[in-house]
């Protein structure tokens, strides 16, 4: 039970304690845990940190650890709407992937790693996304978008506009 529950919801709660019976201890969760969090608010504020580890047991900084471990976790702010992550690796590299970004970024006003001010775009650079026959490509959300050119870049900024605004 965690005493002062500020941050997780009861349906957060219940996600959690479902994945449960997949791991070996109640302290393997952590990192399913913050996954649970992050997915649902798009970061994972200190207090969350807080009453993870209250719920598995754990320091709190060890959960912070964890979550500073990995770049995937936003923790001041939420990312954006739509996080889409252009990758800059070689093959994408050699097809246009830098183009891509700077393109996407300067079309929504905004540096890679930042949000729009909507909150509707995070475009961030990413390592290979193990689609490289497809480079340039970046994926968005749970949609991989292959071959970008700058008019495909163009019309993906759309679509975010019209789903989002
Ligand atoms: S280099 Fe871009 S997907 Fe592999």
């Amino acid at each position: 039970m965690i005493a002062n529950r500020k941050v997780l919801t009861d349906d957060m709660l219940a996600r959690i304690e479902a994945l449960a019976s997949r791991y070996p201890t109640k302290q393997a969760l952590t990192l399913p845990a913050l996954h649970v969090v992050h997915d649902e608010l798009r970061h994972v504020p200190l207090d969350a940190v807080v009453e993870i580890a209250e719920l598995l047991d754990l320091a709190p900084a060890e959960v912070q650890d964890t979550l500073t471990f990995y770049q995937f976790f936003y923790q001041e702010k939420p990312h954006g709407k739509v996080r889409a992550f252009v990758c800059r690796s070689i093959s994408c590299a050699l097809r246009g992937g830098e183009q891509v970004l700077d393109h996407l970024c300067e079309k929504a006003g905004i540096k890679p790693g930042e949000t729009t001010a909507d909150g509707n775009i995070t475009i961030e650079p990413a390592e290979c996304l193990g689609a490289c026959d497809f480079a340039p490509c970046m994926l968005a959300g749970n949609d991989l978008h292959k071959d970008l050119t700058p008019e495909k870049a163009d019309a993906f900024l759309e679509s975010v506009g019209r789903q989002n605004g």
